[in-house]
């Protein structure tokens, strides 16, 4: 018999995450099955009762379930717990226990490409869930200093607080950001600017950037956003949302499966899947 995992969401047909981990699974040659849900919102706790009764392994949450589905579980680790939402839930025994792997994908996504981070100066751009994910997971693994940016400036310093307890936090105005952007050796937008590109305009220039200097976005529909290209003409090298994407996802698999992903074959089936 196949152990099941899944996805649930709503909408989910656009899931990139069953074929991503039915790739893994056949490459590891695992006896398990990954499949996508629909979940109405009504419906989540029906949904995570079933994870229970069907005996499922475990299943990726996301849009608009992650903050929902937490009074629904057993229990809570720490980290998701404090960015106050779910997105990978763990079945031990019929024990749900909830994990966040956005932000530690993220992190581990920077550790492969730049290695330690230790010493960084970090800038992130946006203050919401996107942000809270990344930041406290980045603040969390230790970086020098943490900056947070954002529209809405009282959102970014309750946000820069609550990194504080793991390094130094600070949060300031959009307008001083792009002033001393030379400052930071690690950018990152977590805000959705940049999927309508056609609409919208930067969060902010990136002309002041340093030389060397590492610029993310979190999102990955462009595969390459107009702020990484423009990243990209200042001299900065650039990290695409396909890889916190995928570690998020390999990290979640760990967890079910006890095995390492197989990182290459899940980034391959990502980018076939986004025709890149
Ligand atoms: P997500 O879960 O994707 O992070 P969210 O919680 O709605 O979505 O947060 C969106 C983030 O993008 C916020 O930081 C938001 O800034 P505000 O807090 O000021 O709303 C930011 N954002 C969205 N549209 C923006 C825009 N046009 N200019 C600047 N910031 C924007």
């Amino acid at each position: 018999m196949k152990e099941v995992m899944g996805v649930i969401g709503f909408p989910i047909s656009h899931s990139l995450s069953p074929e991503m981990h039915e790739s893994a699974i056949k490459k590891l040659g695992l006896k398990m099955a990954y499949h996508a849900f629909l979940v109405q919102p009504e419906q989540l706790k029906q949904a995570i009762d079933g994870v229970r009764s069907l005996g499922f392994r475990g299943i990726n949450v996301t849009i608009p379930h992650k903050v929902a589905v937490i009074p629904y579980l057993d229990e809570v680790d720490e980290l998701a717990k404090e960015i106050g939402a779910v997105n990978t839930i763990v079945n031990e025994d019929g024990k749900l226990k909830g994990y966040n792997t956005d932000g530690e994908g993220f992190v581990r996504s920077l550790i492969e490409r730049i290695g330690n981070i230790g010493e960084k100066k970090v800038l992130a751009v946006g203050a919401g869930g996107a942000s809270r994910a990344v930041s406290l997971a980045v603040a969390k693994h230790g970086v020098k200093e943490i900056t947070i940016t954002n529209r809405t400036v009282i959102k970014g310093e309750d946000l820069a607080r609550n990194c504080s307890r793991y390094t130094q936090s600070t949060s300031i105005s959009l307008e001083d950001a792009a002033r001393n952007l030379m400052e930071y050796d690690i950018i990152i937008n977590t805000t959705s600017i940049g999927m309508k590109p056609e609409v919208e305009n930067m969060p902010l220039s990136l002309t002041n950037v340093k030389k060397g200097s590492l610029v993310c976005d979190l999102i990955y529909t462009p595969i390459k956003t107009k702020w990484l290209k423009e990243a990209e003409k200042s001299g900065a090298d650039i990290l695409n949302g396909v890889e916190m994407f995928v570690y998020q996802g390999a990290l979640a698999f760990e967890r079910w499966t006890g095995e390492k992903a197989p990182i290459a074959t899940m980034r391959k089936t990502v980018l076939r899947q986004l025709g890149g």
